[in-house]
C-alpha cells in the first residue's frame, strides 16, 4: 500500500512502489487530466504538480509522491470555478488536439504560483519544455499573459 495525497484528499492504493506515479493517477485513482506522451520526462503531456511545484509523473516513482501534495489538472479548477489559466486558455483558444493541454496549464499554474506576472521572455522560457505538436504555443502565452492580467 502506498499512501498518497491527490488533490486535497488522502488514499491508500495497492500498487508497485516503483511503478510510475502516472499509471496510478490514470489507472487507479481515474484522474485523466495528466496524458502519457514520451514516458521520457520530454513531452511534459504528464505534468502534475508536487508541493506545488511542475513535476513529471512519467518519471516519478509513486513511493516519492508519499508524503507529497499531489495536484492534478482535476485539482486546480471545477466548471463552476475553474482556474483563471484554464478560463485563459478558453478565451485564447489555446488548444487544438486538446492532449498536452492538461500539461501545459500545470507547467504554467507552477510558474504563475511563484510569479504572478511573469514577463511574456519567462512565460516562454518555463513553457519550453512542454511539446504542443499543433502549433498552439503563440496561443498559450497569450493566454498564460491574460491569466496574469497582462496582455501579450
Ligand atoms: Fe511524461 Fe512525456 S509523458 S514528459
Amino acid at each position: 500500500m502506498v499512501k498518497l495525497t491527490v488533490n486535497g484528499a488522502a488514499v491508500e492504493v495497492d500498487v508497485d512502489p516503483d511503478v510510475p506515479l502516472i499509471y496510478v493517477l490514470r489507472n487507479d485513482l481515474r484522474l485523466n487530466g495528466p496524458k502519457l506522451g514520451c514516458e521520457r520526462g520530454q513531452c511534459g503531456a504528464c505534468t502534475i504538480h508536487l508541493n506545488g511545484v511542475a513535476a513529471r509523473s512519467c518519471l516519478i516513482p509513486v513511493k516519492a509522491a508519499a508524503g507529497m501534495a499531489i495536484t492534478t489538472l482535476e485539482g486546480l479548477g471545477t466548471p463552476d470555478k475553474p482556474h483563471p489559466l484554464q478560463t485563459a486558455f478558453i478565451a485564447e483558444q489555446a488548444l487544438q488536439c486538446g492532449y498536452c493541454t492538461s500539461g501545459q496549464i500545470m507547467q504554467a499554474a507552477s510558474l504563475l504560483a511563484s510569479k504572478p506576472r511573469p514577463s511574456e521572455a519567462e512565460v516562454r522560457s518555463h513553457m519550453d519544455a512542454n511539446l504542443c505538436r499543433c502549433g498552439c504555443q503563440p496561443r498559450m502565452i497569450r493566454a498564460v499573459m491574460r491569466a496574469s492580467g497582462q496582455e501579450a
